[in-house]
């Protein structure tokens, strides 16, 4: 894993970044304070010497001249290599949601549980091959389903159309080896992590650490992180390291875009982001904000997932609320807490409303929705940024009190993972905090960790939340 190479299945890497390129979206008409930059030699060297041994084959073993010479290209070229793994981020969500989708097909949800419940009944492997024909059957007509336009355009851009014979019969074979692809990787993680657990029992956290940087850049997204992000939140305000309504501005690297999230997602509500609206009502909750008093800047080198935002900005200036959709499989046994959670997730933003109702295949779960006033979509401003190599140069009055990222440092390697901090720490303020789901190695101006809380999501599942402090 660790020297893997990004081998992409259809695409080769040249004419993927062309593909990331061509993607680009149009510049966002929302202004934020302060210019985009690129991460410089002179910035990156405490990084570099600090983390000398893991350094990538093509920077290590330079000479400093050398490497401040190279850091420009390098850049520029790691900029595009990176946004070229959108492309199989989206593969993977196409095949989500064929296992788990809802809207296409009558039958059962293709997940673990759903199929061994139904184990006495139906043949696993028919039921995913069923719904393999029923989507591609949908791809051929996809109509106004947003999700269906886009799996669809997904696979145009392998050339694959579902209109005709041929290209069903292409786009079965493309989409059985993109999911014989993605078992792969998943049986190598578990590999990695139990071949480091074996020599240290602690060494989880470590190898899921970086688990993901060889992978696709997924857009997905679910209630769980923000869950860990009101129980650090929590913790962070009675630890009195952010003091009350001493949070103005707040960076969201990565909000993410709720497609069919793996096994916990489904597909029978509009596409939704959650992470910006949920961080603003657990701020407000836990008296670290007011709620007239906020803004939030999200950064995504996702055309995607700024251009939802942008779109509900532009609703929201008519004044449109934002609607959540939050689904809760009851077949899983939750945390008590995150129940709570749940339950009261919105309050401090807005108000419950009807919830979209789940279709009989969705199986056994309940939804809540939420209306987001307008206030705090406008709040809401998204940028396209890759916080690996990329910052906002801003002034010091409008540096962020709190910058967050769950589920995003985890798809790099320990080095761009600390360029990211790196890139972090230069937009926060002094006694400013970055929160993320990942232990990060912090250069100076950041402080050693500040704080660390492990939680539970269900019997089954569980995080470990992490937060550092700008000296
Ligand atoms: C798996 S989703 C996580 C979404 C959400 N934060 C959560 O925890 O559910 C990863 C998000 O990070 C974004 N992302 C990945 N790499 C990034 C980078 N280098 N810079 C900015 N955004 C990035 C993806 O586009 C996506 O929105």
């Amino acid at each position: 894993m660790r020297s893997g190479r990004v081998v992409l299945s259809s695409l080769t890497l040249a004419s993927a970044v062309t593909l990331a390129q061509a993607r680009q979206p149009a510049a966002s008409t929302l202004a934020v304070a302060g210019a985009k930059a690129t991460i410089t030699y002179l910035e990156a060297r405490p990084v570099i010497e600090a983390l000398h041994d893991v350094l990538p084959s093509d920077l290590a073993s330079k000479t400093p001249p050398q490497l401040e010479s190279l850091w420009s290209a390098w850049v520029s070229r790691r900029n595009g290599e990176i946004r070229a793994r959108l492309e199989r981020g989206d593969e993977d969500s196409v095949v989500n949601f064929w296992l788990y989708g809802t809207t296409f097909t009558k039958l059962p949800r293709a997940t673990e549980r759903d199929l061994s419940a139904l184990a006495d009944q139906a043949n696993p492997a028919d039921i995913v091959q069923r719904r393999l024909e029923d989507l591609i059957a949908a791809l051929a007509v996809p109509g106004g389903d947003e999700r269906l336009r886009f799996a669809r355009q997904v696979v145009e851009r392998h050339g694959l159309d579902p209109s005709t014979s041929a290209g069903r019969e292409g786009l079965r074979r493309y989409l059985i080896d993109a999911r014989r692809r993605i078992v792969g990787e998943f049986q190598a993680y578990d590999r990695t992590v139990q071949s480091a657990l074996k020599s240290d029992p602690n060494a989880g956290v470590t190898a899921y650490a970086t688990i993901f940087r060889d992978r696709g850049l997924s857009a997905d997204t679910s209630l769980l992180p923000d869950y860990g992000i009101e129980r650090a939140l929590e913790a962070i305000r009675s630890q009195g390291t952010l003091g009350a309504g001493s949070v103005r501005r707040i960076g969201i690297v990565g909000p993410g875009l709720d497609f069919t999230n793996k096994a916990d997602g489904y597909d029978f509500y509009p596409q939704q982001t959650i992470q910006p609206f949920a961080v603003i009502d657990s701020l407000v909750r836990h008296g670290l904000a007011k709620p007239d008093d906020v803004r939030v800047t999200t950064f995504d080198l996702s055309p995607r997932i700024n251009e939802h935002l942008e779109a509900a900005h532009q609703r929201a200036r008519l004044g449109a609320p934002y609607v959540v959709q939050l689904p809760m499989n009851k077949d899983e046994p939750w945390a008590s807490d995150l129940v709570t959670y749940w339950r009261r997730f919105g309050d401090r933003i807005g108000g419950g409303t009807k919830a979209a109702p789940p279709p009989a295949g969705a199986g056994n779960v309940g939804v809540r929705a939420v209306r987001v006033r307008p206030q705090f979509v406008l709040a809401t401003t998204p940028l396209d940024l890759n916080i690996v190599l990329e910052r906002l140069d801003l002034p010091g009055d409008e540096r962020f009190d709190l910058i967050v990222a769950t589920n995003i440092l985890v798809y790099y390697d320990l080095f761009e993972q600390a360029l990211a901090l790196a890139n972090v720490s230069r937009m926060l303020r002094p006694g400013g905090v970055f929160l993320a789901n990942n232990a990060a190695f912090p250069t100076a101006p950041m402080k050693p960790s500040a704080g660390y809380l492990q939680v539970v999501y269900s019997d089954r599942q569980h995080d470990h939340m992490f937060w550092y402090q700008h000296e």
